[in-house]
């Protein structure tokens, strides 16, 4: 039994290197290291070329190195009776909610508004909200959704949420299912998305769903870049029905140099970085789902294949 880490980025040595310090008796490779297909039981991935993990005959579990796996079922060879695991991890929760608080602290006391006018010398004293004064709506309330949510409440937002299935959470409004879209929409000054993307919610945020938002709200997609229709977002800006947005994933990842995005003056961007795994925390899960493979136990933080997140 072996683990294979396939991964898009320069990162395959860092983690293969914090595994083998965790436990030097692994046997682990890189994608491109050579290694015997027929011995890797487990495959740790990060948007692995399509096609990669059919190669492998006794493969057993294909473990996300992120929260989303949206990415495996894009790919068509993936293969079938595999368990899927994800990142389930406090502290990349945590990361998404402090980067989500600055977004959300920032458009309203207007602190991108003020740099975007510097350069310019431009004295600008807008209005500012007050905390007490805006709703933020979460879409998705799952391990980030939710720990967003507990954080909100606590610094005093009026907080709700919508998620698939009923929630309780205490403080926080709650709306689920397609039945409870619009009356969740409606009462939202601030949408932050956290869904997992998946056929249910490709293209959720296009200009319908923003039609039902009030005028001047602003939207955070902190999620996957195809649950925006990039379009609709460009159009209903033009048109003031909201008032800007903050968008951290992207359909086409890195965002192509001529995208409108770029210079669109009530569009604010980062890089696909609002909370990355750590691997030094991730790293202990990743060893007992190996663990738990060989000992024939059940894995942790598995993904639903027929619901897709
Ligand atoms: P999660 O624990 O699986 O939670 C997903 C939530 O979305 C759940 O509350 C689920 O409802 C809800 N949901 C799913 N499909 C829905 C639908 N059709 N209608 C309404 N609600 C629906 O996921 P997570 O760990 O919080 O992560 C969410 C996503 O964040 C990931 O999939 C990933 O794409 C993204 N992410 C981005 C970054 C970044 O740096 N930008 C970092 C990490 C993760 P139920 O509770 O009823 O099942
Ligand atoms: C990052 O985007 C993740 O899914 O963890």
């Amino acid at each position: 039994m072996s683990i294979v880490i396939i991964r898009n980025d320069q990162k395959t040595m860092v983690w293969k290197e914090a595994l083998l310090k965790a436990d030097p008796d692994l046997e682990i490779y890189a994608y491109d290291e050579d290694h015997d297909p027929s011995q890797i039981s487990m495959a740790m991935v990060w948007k692995p070329p399509h096609g990669a993990l059919s190669q492998y005959p006794s493969l057993q579990a294909i473990a996300s190195l992120g929260a989303g796996v949206d990415f495996l079922f894009e790919d068509e060879t993936l293969p079938q009776g595999v368990a899927i695991t994800r990142v389930v991890d406090p502290i990349l929760a945590a990361d998404m909610s402090e980067f989500v608080l600055g977004v959300i602290l920032a458009r309203i006391k207007n602190l991108l508004a003020f740099k975007r006018v510097q350069p310019k010398a431009k004295w600008l004293p807008l209005e500012y909200k007050r905390i007490i004064e805006v709703t933020v709506g979460i879409m998705g309330l799952g391990e980030l959704g939710s720990r967003l949510a507990e954080d909100l409440i606590r610094f005093g937002f009026d907080t709700r949420g919508w998620s698939r299935s009923e929630k309780s959470l205490i403080g926080l409004s709650c709306f689920a299912g397609d039945k409870d879209l619009a009356s969740f929409l409606s009462g939202t000054d601030l949408l932050v998305c956290l869904l997992p993307l998946t056929p249910n919610t490709r293209g959720i945020l296009n200009k319908e769903l923003f039609a039902l938002l009030p005028k001047g709200a602003y939207v955070i997609n902190v999620a996957r870049g195809g649950h925006l229709v990039e379009k609709d977002l460009l159009d209903i800006l033009d048109q003031g029905h909201l008032s800007g947005a903050f968008l951290d994933v992207f359909a086409q990842e890195p965002l192509s140099e001529d995208h409108p995005f770029w210079k669109h003056p009530k569009i604010d961007m980062s890089p696909h970085i609002a909370s990355v795994s750590d691997v030094n925390s991730v790293v202990p899960q990743l060893l007992d789902n190996y663990r738990r493979l060989q000992e024939g136990q059940p894995l942790l933080n598995l993904v639903s294949k027929s619901r897709g997140y």
